[in-house]
């Protein structure tokens, strides 16, 4: 049996990524693929412990590093119990967020050092990365408006206009650095047009599977 595809949806707050995993998610049913949706940080009830750590806003000042251990720590438990076993199912795997948000979020918009990332990423992950990386690319003020319409903000959308912008920026510069993974898609566009190219693009590799 083939082992899955990993695909990993990205993108700022409110940009489109869980409304287009969904849509994702029902397409390739539709194509008789075997699809599991998950997230990050989260995925396992472990992992989604460490998510509510990660996300609830309190009054101690969560230091940089230990949010980027935490992050870690939880995709170590998500990706060898529950991302791995899927896809060596032949199962595929489709996960709201992964590494990229960590250098997005914590190195782009954080300044932790891409390096540090990096050596983490490997401990964790070895040479493991999603085989496809969905990029919701919108302006900020978009996905922020998006984002704000959903109700109470989380402890990342508290955050500036200028740590989105860098988030933004972090995720642009990766896909132009494998071109051949990232699948950047103009997310600022209406919902239907925005899930077009999104079937576009995964209708390739739905053929290649087959
Ligand atoms: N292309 C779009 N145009 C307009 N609204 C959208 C679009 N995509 C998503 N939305 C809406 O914006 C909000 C945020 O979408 P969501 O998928 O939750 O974003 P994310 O998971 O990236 O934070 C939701 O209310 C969703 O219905
Ligand atoms: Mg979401």
């Amino acid at each position: 049996m083939n082992p899955g595809y990993f695909i990993t949806f990205e993108g700022s707050e409110g940009v489109g990524k869980s409304t287009q995993l969904g849509v994702a998610e029902s397409w390739l049913r539709k194509q008789g693929i075997d699809v599991v949706v998950t997230r990050e940080p989260g995925g396992t009830p472990l992992a989604e412990s460490i998510r509510d750590v990660l996300l609830t806003p309190r009054d101690e000042v969560m230091d940089d590093l230990t949010e980027l251990l935490l992050v870690f720590a939880a995709r170590s438990q998500h990706l060898n119990r529950f991302i791995l076993p899927h896809l060596e199912a032949g199962c595929w795997v489709l996960c709201d967020r992964f590494t990229d948000a960590t250098y997005a979020y914590q190195g782009g918009g954080r300044g932790l050092s891409r390096d540090h990332i990096a050596q983490l990423e490997t401990l964790v992950q070895g040479g493991r990365r999603p085989d496809h990386v969905i990029l919701l690319d919108a302006p900020v003020d978009v996905g922020m408006a998006r984002a704000r319409k959903r109700g109470e903000l989380d402890r990342f959308e508290r955050e500036t206009v200028a740590f989105f912008e860098r988030i933004r920026q972090t995720y642009l510069e990766r896909a132009a650095q494998w071109p051949e993974r990232y699948h950047v898609l103009d997310a600022s566009r209406p919902l239907a047009s925005v899930s077009e190219s999104l079937i576009t693009t995964l209708r390739p590799l739905v053929a290649s599977q087959s």
